[in-house]
């Protein structure tokens, strides 16, 4: 009954943190492949149940900082942030730092995640004047904020225009060259992969409050990912507060070495398979009450006279038969996932002459 507790809670996990926020994890770079028979945990993609990892602390690869070069800075107010990536950076391995939150990670081009979505119509929560410089003339910033990210044009009375770059949540659109007096702007608004929506607001630069926005506390947990959303991809962005954050690149001598170094990450801790393919199955299955009653865990030494020089398109794991060595672990297109059926299945092993 363990199948509908997984299930419910993805529910409320899809209901609490709606929005599309993904995961990376093994089916990123291993896809399920569906045969007539699978087995439930990896029907599930619950890889882990079977894949365990080596309890303790596992310590991050570092990231060769002073191989980085940078390419951007941006500043995260709150909430979601996608910064469309070119062509060229779209396929190298990204590097994202942040001074404030001594924060580091290493995005490979091979993890992009996808996205799709909204659910809902997405629409403006809010939109206000919030920040406003004086020099020799005014400027003055509009916030936005929306409950998709947004990328947004402002025009304004006077020919005052204004343009953000990338798409946010809460967005901030700076406009210069204004003067004392009333101003009317418009706001065009473009969502993420869906549709548009229009604005209209009205102030006047001298009454304007500064809103600060938080800055994003040290345990304020910030993210990065790479996901792709209707065939392109983004250096996506998440903080519960505000916070600068550096966007840099490998150069291609190091992508290989970033790629492996990835990969390990993922596999760091994993137990070897020879495990995998008999201890794992013991937290669920009783060994002495199998359909088969056959030892496992024993060694397959032909020395024996009982069994052939080598197993017949069987897999033996450190030398012994495991319960992977008679079924597959996945799917499989016999029933009880067996590898073989019936005498074949024996035989593959068993010398004639012992039967
Ligand atoms: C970044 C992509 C990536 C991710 C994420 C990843 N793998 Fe792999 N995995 C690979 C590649 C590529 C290979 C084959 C080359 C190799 O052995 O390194 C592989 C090989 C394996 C193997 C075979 C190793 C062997 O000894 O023959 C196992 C088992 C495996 N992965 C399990 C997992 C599990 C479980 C997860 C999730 C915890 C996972 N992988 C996540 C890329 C990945
Ligand atoms: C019921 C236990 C179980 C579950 C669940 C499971 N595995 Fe495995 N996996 C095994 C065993 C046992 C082996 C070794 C036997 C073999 O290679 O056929 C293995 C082998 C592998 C390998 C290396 C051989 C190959 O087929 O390429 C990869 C990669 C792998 N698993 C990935 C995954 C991923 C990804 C998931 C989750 C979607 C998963 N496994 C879920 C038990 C499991
Ligand atoms: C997380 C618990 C769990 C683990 C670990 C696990 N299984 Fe299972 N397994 C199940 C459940 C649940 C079922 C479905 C039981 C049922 O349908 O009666 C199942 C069913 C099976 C079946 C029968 C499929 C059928 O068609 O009736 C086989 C064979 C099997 N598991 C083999 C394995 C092997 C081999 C391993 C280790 C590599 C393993 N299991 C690890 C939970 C687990
Ligand atoms: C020598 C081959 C062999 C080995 C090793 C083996 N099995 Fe089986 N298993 C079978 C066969 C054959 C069946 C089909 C049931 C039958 O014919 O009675 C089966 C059936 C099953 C079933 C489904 C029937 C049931 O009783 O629920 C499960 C679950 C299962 N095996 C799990 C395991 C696990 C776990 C291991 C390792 C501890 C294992 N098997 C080792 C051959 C094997
Ligand atoms: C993956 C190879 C493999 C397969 C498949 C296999 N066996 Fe075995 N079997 C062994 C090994 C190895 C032993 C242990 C022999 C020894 O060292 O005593 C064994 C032992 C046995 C024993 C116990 C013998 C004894 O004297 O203790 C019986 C009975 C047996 N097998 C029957 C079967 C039957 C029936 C099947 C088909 C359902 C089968 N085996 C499939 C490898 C296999």
């Amino acid at each position: 009954m363990r199948w509908w507790w997984g299930l419910l809670s993805g529910f409320l996990f899809l209901f609490l943190f709606g929005g599309g926020r993904a995961e990376v994890n093994c089916v990123t770079c291993h896809p399920t492949e569906l045969k007539v028979y699978t087995h439930p945990s990896y029907l599930h993609k619950r890889c882990g149940d079977c894949h365990l990892r080596v309890e303790g602390l596992v310590d991050r690869g570092k990231v060769p900082i002073g191989e980085v070069k940078w390419w951007r800075e941006v500043e995260l107010l709150r909430g979601e942030y996608y910064l469309p990536l070119p062509g060229r950076m779209s396929r190298r391995p990204l590097v994202v730092k942040s001074e404030e939150l001594e924060f580091e990670d290493l995005l490979s081009p091979d993890l992009a995640s996808s996205l799709k979505g909204p659910k809902e119509v997405p629409k403006f929560k809010r939109v206000y004047p919030c920040d406003v410089v004086q020099g020799v003339s005014m400027s003055v910033a509009l916030c936005l904020e929306a409950s998709w990210p947004l990328e947004a044009e402002v025009d304004c009375d006077g020919g005052v225009r204004g343009f953000a770059e990338g798409y946010a949540t809460v967005q901030k659109v700076w406009l210069d060259g204004l003067r004392p007096g009333e101003y009317r702007c418009r706001v065009r608004a473009h969502f993420l992969n869906d549709g548009e929506t229009q604005r209209e607001v009205e102030f006047h630069p001298r009454e304007i409050d500064a809103v600060n926005f938080p800055p994003a506390g040290a345990e304020g947990e910030i993210s990065a990912e790479i996901r792709e959303v209707d065939g392109v991809r983004y250096l996506y962005l998440y903080s519960p507060g505000r916070v600068r954050v550096r966007v840099g690149y490998l150069p291609g001598n190091l992508r290989r070495k970033a790629r492996k170094e990835i990969r390990d990450e993922a596999h760091r801790e994993l137990r070897p398979l020879k495990e995998v393919a008999t201890y794992a199955c013991y937290r669920c299955h009783d060994r002495h009450s199998l359909g088969a009653s056959h030892p496992v865990d024993v060694v397959y030494s032909p020395l024996n006279g009982k069994v052939r020089g080598k197993p017949e398109g069987l897999p033996i794991f450190g030398g012994k038969v495991t319960c992977a060595s008679c079924h597959e672990p996945h799917t499989a297109v016999r029933p009880y996932l067996l590898r073989k059926q019936g005498k074949e299945l024996c035989l593959s092993c068993h010398l004639p002459r012992y039967f």
